[in-house]
């Protein structure tokens, strides 16, 4: 199989159309817009644009209800525009992934209303059926508090149908050959109109039996072999990067053995330690995470990511874990939600404190694997927790202090913006953070610089060294001859680190410092006594002198 391994070390950015810039004054976001947005996006760095459902649908949940795989919505624009936007990524090397919902559609969609008016229809059996209502129809619904049922009667097919998600959300029947063959031409679709691969939506559920009364789904993994073999034959650099969020001892079913499934994961795992260690100063629970998710194929890569779209999900920590991080980022209810989660943004969860959220960018940009980071993230944008479920997380892009953040001219704006407090958009806005050296957004900027510059984080190996001192995360990366070595203090306190001879190996001791003219010299015996403020970090490149020569003789 050729592989291109762009993304071991790629900037992604997840973006919704929607909600980052309207062009045309109508009050919601289009394609337009976020193209003539493209030249900041390649100004911070990124170098991946995700983007999230933009198809035609009554965005029930988000878009995530599709009602035709095919086309754009047209509150967004035209496929016309659409190819406008990828054209214009391409110009700028900027490459497409963007959301692939497989696992249901929106009941809107005409395979399902002729699924529901026929029992005839070849379309029936591209959906999952029952006449009478299971009896664990109560058992894993995914919005628990607002879904109180995976099975669902429709009046019309006089029978039930089952959907993982919301009752609007049939399941596809992912079984049946011809829907596998309709996510396959799905995909054939879009690779030609521009984009590199696929962030794959509900990944376990796409590939688990479906039907009444099964009590321990089968997964179908062959399937995803099916889907990876399809997109490489088309074009040998596109790629399927999963949302699954899986215990870490079946990642490598969903990567393969071999590297033939999946290319990239999001890493939901580390994601949950690392909030943990966050909250409570404690990194055990991140390293234990790292350490079992430290297995993937040549090809394989994690994503690593702070907050996305949804909640933060924090249901594979132990209840003691969660509630510690409950108490530290989400103490009310109204932040929580489904039981399992905290819903507000990356920035009202740290309080605004900046040293937090450098901290906390700066463990994502250094993690083994890809960062993926949310639109806003980078000017520190917050939450309307006034809104329902997660959409208080998904507000506008705030471009200036103008009226409706410079995100419209409409007076009434289709999607909420943040206009009040100290996370609105009068304080918080790109058009300031631009011309402030050191803002967020600069500083973020600076940040991907660098990262893009430590390919090692991306294809090399790590080890978490023991450094005694707690709330300190060591990970040093090796890789051809190459090694970087990244520390962060999770304290509220400063300290001291001391780094044992071995850490710079046949080196000169020198470890030169990536962020700032303070390298460190080693003391007697090449040992390293260093300064960590509280919530420090220190990106450092091993092997000072020697390293910079080797380079200048490339
Ligand atoms: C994924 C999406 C989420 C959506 C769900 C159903 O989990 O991230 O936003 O609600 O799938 O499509
Ligand atoms: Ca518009």
């Amino acid at each position: 199989m050729i592989d291109d391994l762009w993304y071991k070390n790629a900037i992604v950015y997840c973006v919704s159309v929607g909600t980052y810039m309207d062009s045309n004054g109508d009050g919601i976001g289009d394609f337009e817009g976020l193209t003539r947005r493209l030249d900041y996006l390649h100004g911070l760095g990124v170098t991946t644009i995700w983007l999230m459902p933009f198809q035609p649908s009554p965005r029930r949940d988000n878009g995530y209800d599709i009602a035709d795989y095919y086309g754009v919505d047209p509150r967004y624009g035209t496929l016309g525009d659409f190819v406008e936007f990828a054209h214009g990524c391409k110009q700028r090397g900027i490459r497409v992934i963007m959301d692939l919902v497989a696992n249901h559609t929106s009941d809107q969609h005409p395979w399902f209303q002729q699924a529901r008016s026929d029992p005839k229809s070849p379309y029936r059996d591209w959906y999952v059926w029952a006449d009478k209502k299971p009896a664990d129809a109560d058992k894993g619904v995914v919005f628990p508090g607002v879904q109180d049922s995976t099975w669902t009667r429709d009046k019309q097919a006089k029978a039930y149908y089952f959907h993982r998600f919301y009752e609007f959300q049939p399941d596809l029947n992912t079984a049946n050959p011809h829907v596998q063959a309709e996510i396959l031409k799905i995909m054939g679709f879009w690779l030609q109109l521009g984009v590199c691969g696929f962030r794959m939506d509900a990944v376990p559920f796409v590939i688990a039996e479906k039907g009444a009364n099964i009590r321990e789904p089968a997964a179908n993994y062959d399937m995803l072999r099916t889907f990876r073999e399809f997109l490489q034959w088309r074009q040998g650099d596109a790629i399927i990067l999963a949302e699954a969020n899986i215990p870490p001892e079946l990642s490598m079913e969903y990567f393969g053995a071999d590297g033939d499934r999946l290319h990239m994961i999001f890493n939901f795992a580390v994601n949950q330690a690392l909030f943990h260690a966050l909250a409570t100063a404690d990194t055990s629970l991140l390293a234990e995470a790292l350490e079992q998710t430290r297995q993937h194929p040549a090809t394989g890569q994690w994503g690593q990511f702070l907050r996305n779209h949804d909640e933060l999900d924090l249901g594979r920590l132990k209840p003691e874990q969660r509630q510690a991080v409950f108490a530290a980022f989400g103490p009310e209810k109204s932040m929580q939600l489904y039981d399992r989660g905290i819903r507000r943004r990356l920035a009202p969860m740290l309080q605004g404190d900046r040293r937090r959220l450098e901290l906390a960018t700066s463990l994502m940009l250094t993690l083994p694997g890809t960062p993926v980071f949310r639109y806003g993230d980078e000017i520190g944008m917050g939450d309307d927790l006034s809104l329902p479920e997660r959409e208080c997380a998904r507000t506008t892009m705030q471009w200036s202090d103008e009226p409706m953040g410079g995100f419209t001219r409409s007076t009434e704006p289709k999607r909420p913006v943040i206009a009040e407090g100290p996370f609105g958009f009068a304080h918080v806005n790109v058009a300031q953070q631009r011309r402030d050296p050191q803002s967020l957004l600069n500083w973020t900027e600076r940040m991907i610089r660098m990262r893009k510059e430590v390919p090692e984080i991306g294809w090399g190996e790590f080890s978490v060294l023991d450094t005694d001192v707690p709330g300190v995360l060591a990970i040093r990366y090796d890789w051809r001859n190459n090694s970087v070595l990244m520390l962060h203090n999770l304290r509220a306190e400063a300290c001291e680190v001391r780094l044992d001879p071995e850490v710079s190996g046949s080196h000169d001791g020198l470890l030169i410092n990536l962020l700032s003219e303070e390298h460190s010299r080693p003391e007697e015996q090449r040992r390293h006594r260093i300064l960590l403020e509280p919530y420090g970090y220190r990106w450092f490149r091993i092997g000072g002198l020697d390293y910079l020569l080797r380079r200048d003789e490339i």
